[in-house]
């Protein structure tokens, strides 16, 4: 059954949601004179793949091959996401890598839990809240590049947890993939070349960096190059031979901590060899007929997503997605819930959260009756009261496999190539994650995002987060896994493909395709990412602050349709999902 623009037969939406259900489902897309998704994006059909045999949906066309390749070799959705993260960490540097660290959700098709992996990264033990005030002022651009950016990365430690503990094949098979791109070479692809481009001035400050991406002739390597990575290769040859332990005792651990400290940081050994991954539980919520399952702290991106859709199921949208009562609506919502996520949300092995007051119905209640149709409400109006007074970087990986076992992961380095301090002989590129905490509480961090003292820097605290690795199930069975990467826009992502998805039906590649909207309280504007939208006059009358932003999240999200799965990688960072075509054969 061809699935492009119909309603899915699984969808069924309860009396509450029932009024922007599946009518709209059948309406065209209403986004004014925008060329349909199609005329927008290249050969959008290349960004989607349908197969009974398992999908890999990465941000990088041969990250999702080698996990395919994992799949068909006998692996499991666990190694496929160790494979494919792996790889995604040669191909896309800028995103992620063995500097940074990221959030898996797991469901194995014979379990009745989720398993979650917080590998997040780590503030060092020296941290403190004060650590970047210089001469009675914060100094924000040391949380952003340089040594005292960087927190204790977690990645090796996550993804081998995530295999110790679900994975089927052996472990070098794992990590040969990577290592195999590192050493052969792979051609640059468009958007890491994109990418380098619009680093170049910062890139003259951080020389180091640069050389690790520039050819013979000191140019950086442009679209289609090939890029041979020696210094990764040692890196994931110990990895391979050795495991995780160098990682976090020993030469790898040591060479981290010293080129941190080389660049003024304070990361040490001892960080490194105290470091842990956590087991949590997830946020879990229904919605209409799903249980969405998703990431609690320290990120927010569960409660948040759970808030917004909570409050949504609340109001009566009265129009058709994509028309301004409904687009008015819904980003109401999701203000409630940014403003939520500013006042409340930290670390909650260091912060008291009220988790179950933000996710419950009675409070999405009380939040619905504040909406009004015709207006915003002043700023301090939203959430429980007001708080105290660029992106490029993350990488969102998921992964379905025949046997119905699901895997999300996010995972990051922060912004674009992230701290700028590489350790020389790994060519390990080190996370600037400590600007991720609200450095000075009250002012906006490096993504405008408001936070307070929930989130302010202390030893051994991890930041917040926006990441929001999410898993849907109906009927108790698998449906879909889903996430973005894209700073604070993950959670708009996320929350905007599910509601395509399980309020109207949409195809995921129509919902991945569809433009993008998105509000985070603060700063006071409304992002959206097309301009002329037949809904933006109206929605300026209600006191929206209407502006045009290209820079959005990047969707990864298969979806189970009966026997197939559907798995689509999104256009915007030039991601392609692949598939075994049987489970003996590769892609
Ligand atoms: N570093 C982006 C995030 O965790 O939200």
């Amino acid at each position: 059954m061809d699935q492009r623009r119909s309603c899915f037969t699984i969808v069924t939406l309860t009396p509450q949601i029932v009024t922007f259900g599946c009518l709209a489902a059948f309406a065209p897309l209403a986004f004014g004179d925008e060329p349909a998704p199609e005329m927008r994006f290249e050969d959008l059909e290349a960004h989607r793949v349908v197969s009974e045999h398992g999908v890999v949906a990465a941000d990088h066309r041969l990250a999702s091959e080698a996990g395919a390749e994992a799949l068909a070799a006998g692996g499991n959705a666990a190694d496929a996401g160790v494979v494919a993260l792996l790889a995604l960490g040669v191909a896309n540097p800028f995103g992620s890598g063995l500097g940074g660290g990221g959030f898996c959700l797991y469901r194995g098709a014979d379990q009745d839990e989720t398993a979650v992996i917080d590998f997040r990264e780590t503030a060092p033990s020296a941290a403190h809240r004060d650590m970047y005030v210089v001469d009675g002022e914060v100094d924000h651009s040391l949380a952003r590049h340089g040594g005292l950016a960087v927190a204790t990365p977690g990645e090796a430690a996550g993804l081998w947890s995530l295999h110790g503990r679900f994975g089927r094949l052996e472990w070098e098979e794992v990590v040969e993939p990577a290592l195999q791109m590192a050493d052969q070479g792979i051609p640059v692809g468009a958007t890491l070349a994109t990418h380098l481009q619009s680093m170049a001035d910062t890139f003259e400050e951080w020389p180091q960096i640069a050389s690790v991406f520039q050819n013979d002739d000191g140019e950086l390597l442009a679209e289609g190059d090939l890029m041979v990575r020696d210094d990764l290769v040692r890196a994931l040859t110990l990895l391979r031979d050795e495991g995780v332990r160098p990682f976090y005792v020993g030469e790898i651990a040591d060479a981290i901590a010293e080129a941190a400290q080389a660049h003024g940081g304070i990361l040490s050994a001892d960080d490194l060899a105290a470091y842990a991954v956590e087991r949590r539980e997830p946020i879990v919520a229904t919605f209409g007929d799903y249980e969405i399952h998703s990431m609690p702290p320290p990120s927010s991106g569960g409660i948040a997503l759970v808030q917004a859709l909570h409050v949504v199921a609340h109001l009566d949208l009265n129009g058709e997605r994509g028309e301004a009562d409904y687009v008015h609506a819904v980003v109401e919502a999701l203000k409630h819930a940014f403003a939520d996520r500013a006042r409340w949300l930290g670390d909650t092995d260091f912060v008291d959260v009220p988790v179950d007051m933000l996710i419950s119905e009675e409070y999405a209640a009380e939040l619905a009756a504040r909406v009004d149709g015709s207006s915003v409400l002043q700023l301090e109006d939203y959430g429980t009261v007001a708080p105290d007074p660029e992106g490029g970087g993350t990488a969102h990986l998921s992964v379905a496999d025949a046997e119905g076992n699901l895997l999300a992961c996010t995972s990051t380095i922060n912004t674009r190539f992230g701290s700028m301090v590489v350790v020389p002989e790994y060519g390990i590129i080190l996370n600037n994650e400590m600007a991720d905490f609200n450095v000075e509480p009250g002012e906006p961090n490096i993504f405008g995002l408001i936070g307070n003292e929930q989130n302010a820097v202390a030893a051994n605290k991890r930041p917040l987060s926006s990441m929001s690795p999410t898993l849907a199930f109906h009927n108790d069975q698998p449906l879909m896994t889903l996430g973005a990467s894209g700073g604070p826009t993950i959670i708009s992502g996320v929350y905007f493909t599910l509601l395509d998805i399980l309020a109207f039906g949409l195809d995921p590649l129509d919902a991945v395709a569809s433009p993008r909207i998105h509000h985070q309280w603060v700063p006071n504007t409304l992002f959206v990412e097309v301009e002329d939208l037949s809904f933006s006059d109206e929605l300026e009358k209600r006191g929206h602050d209407v502006e045009v932003r290209r820079a959005y999240n990047a969707v990864q999200i298969i979806l189970r349709d009966g026997s197939q799965w559907i798995g689509v990688a999104d256009p915007r960072k030039g991601g392609i999902p692949a598939a075994p075509q049987s489970p003996n054969e590769s892609p």
